[in-house]
């Protein structure tokens, strides 16, 4: 209703725009409508238009469901809420995904319903975790399935490549999560050495845009949008400002990006740096306001809702969880 009274307002400031100007003024830009240049259309019929900009694949939902069953009493209701968080028949790549944040998130991608989800990794071959996770969602029923590809994320030409290939096969390419990153020993700012600070930002940073590009490119292929998510972190969270312009970049394309910020999480990277330091177990474990370091699992519903319908509004976004860290 909201739309219509705005319409309703907008078309009286806008009277004095001659009737057969077809082109649609920018002032006519409004939170709910943008209107386009359309040859030979009169720009008032723009104006007076009711209907929404997009629908959901599901609608109707919530509110315009219930109006819609009052009205008829005999249409079938039932909840919808896990329909838009499935991935059903869906296909995409989880960068680092042999082990860690990405094989947990693949997994909870493939329990959604995806078709298949494509994890690259830098070992020939997949270690024990990924093929037992392999395993596992064969058996889930849903005919979901995961796959190994071994590839340096920092190897442009060939992530292009394998992502074209994959659309070739599954024609169709609807997510990415770019999780696979590196984490070095502490050094002080000052003394930092340079190649250290290159590796980190070939892998993490480079590495990042490579993985994204590849995905991206086919989601552009197959014009039906797509999600792309960055594991990123709180650490970057206030100095990452490349985020804003790749989700408006990507806009046009409904493609989606968005950065997925964890606190500390146990897993075998920070396990293999607490090592070496253990008295930061319990500091960093104070650091979050829960009192403890995060499960991978503890992500499996944010990069699900992310990858899904469910999260269709949300780009340009970072989603923090940090146990409560970033609230200090
Ligand atoms: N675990 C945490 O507490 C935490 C917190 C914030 C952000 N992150 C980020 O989340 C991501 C995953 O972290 P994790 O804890 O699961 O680490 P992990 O080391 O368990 O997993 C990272 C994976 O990336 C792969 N990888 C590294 N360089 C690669 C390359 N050049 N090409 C392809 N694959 C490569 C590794 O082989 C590894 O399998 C990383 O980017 C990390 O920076 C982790």
């Amino acid at each position: 209703m909201n739309e219509v009274r705005l319409c309703d307002t907008r078309a009286k400031e806008l009277s004095h725009v001659k009737d057969n100007d077809n082109i649609a003024p920018s002032m006519l830009d409004s939170v709910f409508f943008r209107p386009v240049h359309v040859p030979g259309r009169n720009w008032k019929s723009l104006v007076s238009r009711t209907e929404p900009q997009s629908v959901s694949p599901l609608a109707p939902l919530g509110i315009e469901a219930a109006m819609k069953a009052k009205e008829d009493p005999n249409s079938v209701v039932r909840p919808k809420i896990f329909d838009e968080f499935a991935l059903t028949d869906r296909v995409g790549l989880v960068s680092g995904g042999n082990r860690g944040l990405g094989l947990e998130m693949a997994i909870a991608l493939a329990e959604a319903g995806a078709r298949v989800v494509y994890c690259f990794d830098l070992p020939k071959e997949p270690s024990e975790e990924f093929k037992a996770s392999r395993e596992y969602v064969s058996k889930l029923g849903n005919g979901s399935r995961l796959e190994y590809f071994c590839a340096d994320v920092r190897n442009q030409e060939l992530l292009w490549k394998k992502a074209e290939e994959i659309g070739d096969k599954e024609q169709r390419f609807d997510f990415c999560i770019a999780a696979a990153g590196i984490l070095k020993t502490h050094v002080e700012c000052l003394e930092y050495p340079g190649q250290e600070f290159r590796d980190v930002m070939e892998a993490n940073t480079t590495g990042v845009l490579f993985t994204a590009q590849a995905a991206g490119r086919q989601m552009a292929r197959f014009g039906r949008g797509g999600s792309i998510i960055l594991i990123a972190s709180m650490s970057g969270r206030i100095t990452n400002r490349v985020r804003p312009r790749v989700s408006y970049n990507t806009s046009e394309q409904r493609i989606r990006v968005n950065t997925l910020s964890p606190g500390y999480f146990y897993t075998q990277m920070t396990t293999a740096y607490l090592d070496k330091e253990p008295h930061l177990f319990d500091k960093w474990s104070g650091r979050h306001p829960l009192g403890r370091l995060g499960r991978p699992d503890e992500l499996r519903g944010v990069v699900t809702w992310l990858a899904s319908d469910a999260s269709s509004f949300c780009t340009g976004s970072d989603i923090l969880v940090s146990g409560g860290h970033h609230a200090w």
